[in-house]
């Protein structure tokens, strides 16, 4: 459906050639006028290929931050410059840097959910959709997975060969949601699956059908005829109940809105679009050029 204000923003990107880029969590409003919405892994490989010079990304800075090292001949510009998500500041640099020291011998892997500098620091980066892969090839036995404890503990079930050490750091939305509440709404939905996103603890997933990244529950879905649980965001099942109107897809908790993806309004990317005085995302050079390193990696690691 689309309304006036999207009607101008589907003119003015084509007009002035930019292209919009919206992660799954946010409005489907945004969804609707977008050239691409996926996973944080989609978004960051898919960019380097597209033609126009300038990206408009609609999610969180971390997002913003990694496209532009991926891809740093174009102007990328953050739709909501307040847009950013709490776990990727959750770890400080000098505490990464002390392990280092002090655990010469492991490699550290950054979930893509972490701050520049932090990834300029680590060994290689993973996305939810990735992580099991890169961390198999990786040519390390000891890891310090950071930030995200829980889809650190999710890597490490597949991988119990390697030795893995984990920071207090999780997604501040998928952690609290509780095994109490899960099975509760197990209870409520019988013969539904459930579908999980790894950001949630091992006492939610160990219930679950599926585990797996943003793109892979929508893919899921996809694959299969059922009724499914959506144990992620909340605009994850109100795409999956508009993809198919026939099915059913309640909310895991009513807990899982991310307010950081919901501060991006289609006025946001309207002037995004529109104005050209919007700051774009600027990196140092030296910091850049570390972290682009551990995104290729990871980029490198995961076919
Ligand atoms: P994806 O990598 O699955 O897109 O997830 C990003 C995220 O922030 C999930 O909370
Ligand atoms: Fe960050 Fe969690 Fe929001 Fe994802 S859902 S952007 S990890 S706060």
């Amino acid at each position: 459906m689309i309304n006036d204000l999207q009607d101008k923003i589907v003119k003015l990107k084509k007009k002035k050639n930019i292209a919009i880029v919206a992660h799954s969590y946010q409005s489907i409003e945004i969804q609707e006028i977008a050239d691409l919405v996926g996973d944080s892994f989609m978004l960051s490989e898919r960019v380097q290929h597209f033609k126009q010079n300038t990206i408009v990304l609609c999610g969180v800075r971390f997002m913003a931050e990694t496209i532009k090292l991926l891809s740093p001949e174009k102007k990328v510009i953050l739709a909501n410059d307040a847009a950013s998500c709490p776990m990727a500041k959750q770890l400080s640099v000098y505490e990464i840097k002390e392990f280092k020291n002090q655990n010469p011998n492991y490699s550290v892997v950054a979930y893509v959910n972490t701050t520049t500098e932090l990834k300029a620091i680590s060994d290689v980066c993973v996305t939810s959709s990735c992580a099991v892969k890169v961390v198999k090839n990786l040519d390390s036995d000891n890891i310090l997975f950071i930030p995200d404890k829980n889809l650190g503990a999710m890597v490490q079930s597949k991988i119990p060969k390697k030795n893995f050490k984990f920071m207090d750091g999780c997604c501040p939305i998928h952690s609290i949601v509780t095994e109490k509440e899960t099975i509760n709404t197990m209870k409520k939905y019988p013969n539904y699956k459930l579908l999980c996103h790894p950001e949630l603890s091992p006492k939610v997933c160990k219930y679950a059908d599926f585990v797996g990244s943003t793109s892979e529950i929508i893919n899921y879905a996809k694959n299969h005829n059922d009724n499914c649980i959506i144990g992620t965001e909340v605009n994850i099942a109100k795409k999956l109940s508009i993809l198919y109107p026939n099915r059913h897809f309640p909310l895991l908790s009513n807990n899982l809105v991310c307010r950081n993806m919901a501060v991006t309004s289609l006025s946001d990317v309207y002037r995004a679009i529109s104005k050209d005085d919007i700051s774009e995302i600027e990196i140092p050079k030296g910091v850049a050029n570390a972290a682009r390193q551990s995104i290729k990696k990871m980029i490198e690691l995961s076919v």
